[in-house]
């Protein structure tokens, strides 16, 4: 028998061999395509008007917290190198009515919370949601047309511009509309710089898609309906099942001047992230929303999942289909290497 065949099996014939790059971990270090860093990540902080920090329970290590640890709170985040803060008020029940009257009181837990953020840590970029549940008995984004079965846009349009000058006042760095009225990123812009805003930003919600995935911030502002289905947003946000209208959207806000688009949520809609990506030179932004959060987090209390590794690898993926920016509910762990 001749030797060789005995002792060496045949070797393929390969030039390419695809594996070389994957090697060793320094090999990959240098040829890996997408990389994280926390300067690209916006922590959603929760507040409201209580003493004490209040954990929200269907989103673990996530806490309500009271204005008075607020502006400590944000230096932290500050240090940890993260991009900025999205606050979310969960105001008292006895301050809310059906047209969300507390969302123009100039000094309401948000606009308090917004000028201690700015005074404890004034480079640090605040970003602040517009749009009326927070506010509204019904939990709509909107006030509700005299039928009661629909939001009235244009009215609600009008209120958000409002809203969103007396953010600017308090010091935010970014207005978020996120209420998916038509509209109302033009009516915005030229309401702020009428109000000599010019510099305040708007960082649009382009995409947001009327998902089943926002329970648990539901939980955390307490506008969910109790004892009730979940309530329905399905004309004024995204059918699921469209891709070509995210685009449109984008080409509306894009036009009426948003200055960062965004989609949410995050992960089942990766698509759009690189759709809009692809189409747009403005930054596109992406939010990993709450039910995104607690599915990994409950996965991984059950020991089904690892916490760490999911979590690195769902913010990874993100960022590959081409978001610039994350929001997301991990990012202060992320930034610590929790
Ligand atoms: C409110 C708003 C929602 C979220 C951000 N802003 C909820 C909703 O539209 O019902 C969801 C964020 C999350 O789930 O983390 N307009």
């Amino acid at each position: 028998m001749p030797k060789a065949a005995k002792s060496a099996p045949a070797r393929l014939v390969l030039p390419q061999r695809p594996r070389r790059l994957r090697r060793t971990a320094a090999i990959r270090a240098l040829v890996r395509e997408a990389r994280l860093s926390p300067a690209q990540l916006i922590q959603p902080v929760f507040i409201h008007e209580g003493k004490e920090l209040e954990p929200v329970p269907s989103l673990p290590g996530i806490f309500r917290i009271p204005l008075a640890r607020l502006g400590a709170y944000c230096r932290d985040l500050q240090k940890l190198g993260l991009g900025g803060v999205a606050l979310f008020p969960k105001i008292d029940p006895k301050r809310k009515d059906a047209l969300g009257r507390e969302a123009l009181n100039p000094n309401s837990l948000v606009l308090r919370a917004v000028r201690e953020v700015k005074s404890a840590a004034p480079n640090f970029p605040i970003f602040a949601d517009i749009a009326l549940d927070p506010y509204t008995t019904h939990g709509h984004d909107g006030i509700l047309t005299k039928r009661g079965d629909d939001v009235d846009n244009d009215r609600t349009v009008a209120i958000l511009a409002k809203m969103a000058v007396l953010h600017a006042q308090a010091g935010v760095d970014f207005v978020a509309p996120s209420d998916m009225m038509d509209g109302r990123v033009g009516v915005i812009r030229r309401a702020l710089d009428a109000a000599g805003h010019e510099e305040t930003g708007i960082l649009a919600y382009t995409a947001k898609y009327a998902s089943a995935y926002y329970g648990p911030f539901r939980d955390a502002v307490g506008s969910k309906r109790t004892g009730q289905p979940p309530l329905s947003k399905a004309t004024y946000q995204m059918d699921p099942a469209n891709r070509r209208e995210a685009m449109r959207e984008a080409i509306l806000d894009w036009s009426e001047g948003a200055d960062i688009l965004m989609v949410k949520p995050a992960l089942l809609y990766l698509d759009i992230i690189a759709s809009l990506r692809a189409h747009t030179h403005r930054p596109v932004a992406a939010y990993q929303v709450s039910g995104e959060y607690a599915q990994i987090c409950a996965a991984a209390e059950r020991g089904w999942l690892d916490l760490r590794a999911a979590r690195d690898e769902s913010l990874l993926a993100i960022r590959r289909a081409g978001a610039d920016i994350i929001l997301t509910y991990f990012a202060a762990a992320y930034a610590k290497g929790q």
